[in-house]
Protein backbone atom coordinates (compact mmCIF):
# COMPACT_ATOMS: atom_id res chain seq x y z
CA UNK A 1 0.00 0.00 0.00
CA UNK A 2 1.28 3.69 -1.02
CA UNK A 3 2.03 5.88 2.41
CA UNK A 4 0.62 8.28 0.92
CA UNK A 5 -1.21 9.48 -2.27
CA UNK A 6 -3.69 12.14 -4.14
CA UNK A 7 -6.56 11.82 -6.20
CA UNK A 8 -7.63 14.31 -8.72
CA UNK A 9 -6.06 16.75 -6.19
CA UNK A 10 -7.02 20.73 -7.20
CA UNK A 11 -5.97 23.66 -5.19
CA UNK A 12 -7.95 26.96 -6.76
CA UNK A 13 -6.82 30.25 -5.19
CA UNK A 14 -8.77 33.78 -6.13
CA UNK A 15 -6.45 36.62 -7.24
CA UNK A 16 -7.39 39.93 -8.51
CA UNK A 17 -7.47 38.42 -12.01
CA UNK A 18 -9.81 35.85 -10.90
CA UNK A 19 -9.14 32.17 -10.02
CA UNK A 20 -5.62 30.91 -10.25
CA UNK A 21 -5.64 26.97 -10.66
CA UNK A 22 -2.14 26.31 -9.09
CA UNK A 23 -2.51 22.66 -8.88
CA UNK A 24 -4.72 21.10 -11.71
CA UNK A 25 -6.16 17.37 -11.47
CA UNK A 26 -3.01 15.95 -9.65
CA UNK A 27 -3.04 11.83 -9.41
CA UNK A 28 0.11 10.37 -7.69
CA UNK A 29 1.03 7.55 -5.43
CA UNK A 30 4.42 7.39 -3.05
CA UNK A 31 5.33 3.89 -1.38
CA UNK A 32 6.82 3.80 2.27
CA UNK A 33 10.76 4.96 2.26
CA UNK A 34 10.73 6.59 -1.78
CA UNK A 35 12.76 9.86 -2.34
CA UNK A 36 11.03 11.47 -4.64
CA UNK A 37 11.91 14.83 -6.46
CA UNK A 38 9.00 17.13 -7.30
CA UNK A 39 10.62 20.23 -9.78
CA UNK A 40 9.19 22.97 -12.53
CA UNK A 41 9.37 26.18 -13.17
CA UNK A 42 8.54 28.87 -11.06
CA UNK A 43 4.83 29.36 -10.68
CA UNK A 44 3.96 25.87 -11.95
CA UNK A 45 2.85 25.02 -8.47
CA UNK A 46 5.46 23.01 -6.48
CA UNK A 47 5.33 24.61 -3.23
CA UNK A 48 1.39 24.05 -3.12
CA UNK A 49 1.31 20.63 -3.89
CA UNK A 50 3.96 19.81 -1.25
CA UNK A 51 1.54 21.90 0.86
CA UNK A 52 -2.12 20.42 0.18
CA UNK A 53 0.27 16.88 0.12
CA UNK A 54 1.70 17.48 3.56
CA UNK A 55 -2.14 19.25 4.92
CA UNK A 56 -0.50 22.77 5.06
CA UNK A 57 -3.25 23.68 2.84
CA UNK A 58 -6.28 22.04 1.84
CA UNK A 59 -7.50 21.10 -1.72
CA UNK A 60 -10.09 22.77 -3.17
CA UNK A 61 -11.11 18.92 -5.24
CA UNK A 62 -9.85 15.75 -5.06
CA UNK A 63 -8.86 14.18 -2.07
CA UNK A 64 -5.45 13.27 -0.02
CA UNK A 65 -5.02 9.67 1.38
CA UNK A 66 -1.99 8.88 4.39
CA UNK A 67 -1.68 5.53 5.24
CA UNK A 68 -4.91 4.39 3.83
CA UNK A 69 -6.76 7.40 5.94
CA UNK A 70 -8.62 9.99 3.55
CA UNK A 71 -7.23 13.40 5.48
CA UNK A 72 -10.59 15.45 3.57
CA UNK A 73 -12.47 13.60 6.85
CA UNK A 74 -9.89 15.37 9.30
CA UNK A 75 -10.77 18.26 11.53
CA UNK A 76 -8.36 20.98 11.87
CA UNK A 77 -7.09 19.04 15.09
CA UNK A 78 -6.72 15.47 13.95
CA UNK A 79 -4.39 17.49 10.93
CA UNK A 80 -2.74 19.62 13.42
CA UNK A 81 -1.67 15.89 15.01
CA UNK A 82 -1.04 14.05 12.22
CA UNK A 83 1.17 17.06 10.94
CA UNK A 84 2.89 16.81 14.07
CA UNK A 85 3.50 13.64 14.84
CA UNK A 86 3.56 11.73 11.19
CA UNK A 87 5.45 14.19 8.85
CA UNK A 88 8.43 16.24 9.27
CA UNK A 89 9.05 19.78 7.26
CA UNK A 90 12.42 21.33 5.93
CA UNK A 91 12.13 25.05 4.23
CA UNK A 92 14.33 27.26 2.56
CA UNK A 93 14.19 29.56 5.31
CA UNK A 94 15.26 27.17 7.60
CA UNK A 95 12.73 28.59 10.24
CA UNK A 96 14.40 28.34 13.22
CA UNK A 97 13.00 29.82 16.97
CA UNK A 98 16.16 32.20 17.03
CA UNK A 99 16.05 32.45 21.26
CA UNK A 100 16.61 28.84 21.39
CA UNK A 101 19.89 27.15 20.50
CA UNK A 102 20.39 24.33 18.42
CA UNK A 103 19.60 21.40 20.64
CA UNK A 104 16.20 23.22 21.96
CA UNK A 105 15.31 23.94 18.73
CA UNK A 106 15.46 19.95 17.64
CA UNK A 107 13.51 19.28 21.21
CA UNK A 108 11.08 21.51 19.94
CA UNK A 109 8.45 19.26 18.10
CA UNK A 110 8.68 16.51 21.28
CA UNK A 111 8.10 19.04 23.51
CA UNK A 112 5.23 20.10 22.03
CA UNK A 113 3.74 16.50 21.70
CA UNK A 114 4.38 16.20 25.77
CA UNK A 115 6.94 12.78 25.12
CA UNK A 116 9.94 12.51 26.91
CA UNK A 117 12.81 12.68 24.04
CA UNK A 118 14.42 9.72 22.85
CA UNK A 119 17.80 10.64 23.49
CA UNK A 120 19.79 7.68 21.58
CA UNK A 121 17.87 8.65 18.87
CA UNK A 122 18.38 11.83 18.91
CA UNK A 123 21.80 12.19 19.80
CA UNK A 124 22.62 9.95 17.03
CA UNK A 125 20.70 12.25 15.01
CA UNK A 126 22.77 15.22 15.52
CA UNK A 127 26.36 13.21 15.52
CA UNK A 128 25.18 12.11 11.36
CA UNK A 129 24.28 15.18 10.50
CA UNK A 130 27.79 16.62 12.16
CA UNK A 131 26.50 19.50 14.72
CA UNK A 132 27.49 18.01 17.57
CA UNK A 133 29.63 21.29 18.52
CA UNK A 134 26.91 23.87 17.32
CA UNK A 135 23.85 22.81 18.77
CA UNK A 136 24.58 24.62 22.06
CA UNK A 137 24.64 27.83 20.15
CA UNK A 138 21.69 30.20 18.33
CA UNK A 139 20.93 30.20 15.62
CA UNK A 140 22.80 33.08 14.52
CA UNK A 141 25.95 31.98 15.21
CA UNK A 142 26.10 29.09 12.78
CA UNK A 143 26.23 28.94 8.88
CA UNK A 144 23.32 28.59 6.63
CA UNK A 145 24.15 25.13 6.13
CA UNK A 146 24.55 24.23 10.07
CA UNK A 147 21.03 26.10 10.82
CA UNK A 148 19.53 24.25 7.36
CA UNK A 149 21.02 20.51 9.24
CA UNK A 150 19.81 21.85 12.88
CA UNK A 151 15.85 22.08 10.99
CA UNK A 152 16.07 18.50 9.69
CA UNK A 153 17.44 17.13 12.56
CA UNK A 154 13.90 19.28 14.33
CA UNK A 155 12.02 17.92 11.74
CA UNK A 156 13.01 14.18 12.17
CA UNK A 157 12.58 14.50 15.67
CA UNK A 158 9.38 12.93 15.90
CA UNK A 159 10.51 10.00 13.49
CA UNK A 160 8.05 10.84 11.03
CA UNK A 161 6.85 9.02 8.29
CA UNK A 162 7.30 11.22 5.59
CA UNK A 163 9.48 14.29 4.86
CA UNK A 164 8.57 17.37 3.32
CA UNK A 165 11.36 19.81 2.48
CA UNK A 166 10.56 22.72 0.18
CA UNK A 167 14.07 24.29 -1.65
CA UNK A 168 16.10 22.56 0.88
CA UNK A 169 19.03 23.86 -0.50
CA UNK A 170 18.04 27.54 -2.08
CA UNK A 171 19.31 29.45 0.88
CA UNK A 172 22.98 27.52 0.36
CA UNK A 173 25.81 27.85 -1.44
CA UNK A 174 26.61 24.93 -3.94
CA UNK A 175 29.53 23.00 -1.57
CA UNK A 176 26.62 23.19 1.82
CA UNK A 177 24.02 22.72 -0.93
CA UNK A 178 25.38 19.55 -1.54
CA UNK A 179 26.49 18.45 1.96
CA UNK A 180 23.12 19.54 3.61
CA UNK A 181 21.33 17.44 0.47
CA UNK A 182 23.66 14.44 0.58
CA UNK A 183 22.84 14.44 4.65
CA UNK A 184 19.08 14.57 4.00
CA UNK A 185 19.11 11.97 1.85
CA UNK A 186 21.40 9.83 3.64
CA UNK A 187 19.10 10.44 6.67
CA UNK A 188 15.91 9.60 5.29
CA UNK A 189 17.26 6.28 3.68
CA UNK A 190 18.79 5.13 7.16
CA UNK A 191 15.27 6.13 9.03
CA UNK A 192 12.77 4.34 6.08
CA UNK A 193 11.75 7.80 6.19
CA UNK A 194 9.92 9.05 2.84
CA UNK A 195 11.41 11.83 1.39
CA UNK A 196 9.11 14.24 -0.85
CA UNK A 197 11.73 17.16 -1.85
CA UNK A 198 10.46 20.42 -4.07
CA UNK A 199 13.40 21.79 -6.10
CA UNK A 200 13.79 24.09 -9.03
CA UNK A 201 17.45 22.56 -9.49
CA UNK A 202 17.40 19.69 -11.97
CA UNK A 203 20.99 18.60 -9.91
CA UNK A 204 19.02 18.26 -6.77
CA UNK A 205 16.13 16.43 -8.40
CA UNK A 206 18.84 14.22 -9.87
CA UNK A 207 19.77 13.12 -6.82
CA UNK A 208 15.79 11.79 -6.02
CA UNK A 209 14.72 7.78 -6.89
CA UNK A 210 11.55 9.44 -9.12
CA UNK A 211 11.25 12.69 -10.67
CA UNK A 212 7.91 14.33 -11.28
CA UNK A 213 8.10 17.38 -13.29
CA UNK A 214 5.64 19.89 -13.13
CA UNK A 215 4.10 22.79 -15.46
CA UNK A 216 0.90 25.07 -14.70
CA UNK A 217 -0.20 22.89 -11.73
CA UNK A 218 -0.08 19.21 -13.99
CA UNK A 219 2.15 16.58 -14.09
CA UNK A 220 4.03 16.49 -17.47
CA UNK A 221 6.54 13.72 -16.87
CA UNK A 222 7.02 11.58 -14.15
CA UNK A 223 10.51 9.68 -14.17
CA UNK A 224 8.44 6.21 -12.67
CA UNK A 225 6.36 5.68 -15.59
CA UNK A 226 8.84 7.22 -17.68
CA UNK A 227 11.11 4.48 -17.53
CA UNK A 228 8.70 1.72 -16.67
CA UNK A 229 10.05 1.04 -12.99
N1 LIG B 1 -1.86 32.03 -1.46
C1 LIG B 1 -1.96 32.23 -2.78
N2 LIG B 1 -2.90 33.06 -3.28
C2 LIG B 1 -3.04 33.26 -4.61
N3 LIG B 1 -2.26 32.66 -5.55
C3 LIG B 1 -1.30 31.82 -5.12
C4 LIG B 1 -1.10 31.56 -3.71
N4 LIG B 1 -0.07 30.68 -3.59
C5 LIG B 1 0.34 30.40 -4.85
N5 LIG B 1 -0.39 31.08 -5.76
C6 LIG B 1 -0.25 31.00 -7.23
O1 LIG B 1 -0.26 29.64 -7.60
C7 LIG B 1 0.70 29.36 -8.60
C8 LIG B 1 1.70 28.31 -8.12
O2 LIG B 1 2.47 28.85 -7.06
P1 LIG B 1 3.58 28.01 -6.28
O3 LIG B 1 4.09 28.87 -5.19
O4 LIG B 1 3.00 26.70 -5.91
O5 LIG B 1 4.69 27.80 -7.40
P2 LIG B 1 6.16 27.17 -7.29
O6 LIG B 1 6.28 26.17 -8.39
O7 LIG B 1 6.42 26.72 -5.91
O8 LIG B 1 7.09 28.43 -7.65
P3 LIG B 1 8.57 28.82 -7.12
O9 LIG B 1 9.54 27.92 -7.84
O10 LIG B 1 8.72 30.23 -7.53
O11 LIG B 1 8.59 28.64 -5.63
C9 LIG B 1 1.33 30.70 -8.95
O12 LIG B 1 0.66 31.24 -10.05
C10 LIG B 1 1.08 31.52 -7.71
O13 LIG B 1 1.03 32.89 -8.02
MG1 LIG C 1 7.76 27.31 -4.39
Amino acid sequence: MAILSCEHLTKEYLSGEGVVRAVDDVSLLFQQGDFCAITGPSGSGKSTLLHNLSSLEQPTGGRVIYNGEDLSKYNDNQLSILRRRRFGFVFQAYNLVQELTGLENILLPVMLDRKAPDEKYLNKLIDVLGIRDRVGHLPSAMSGGQQQRVAIARALANKPAILFADEPTGNLDGKSGKEVLSLLKYVSHELGVTLILVTHDLHVAQQAQRVLTLEDGKIVRDSKHAEGN
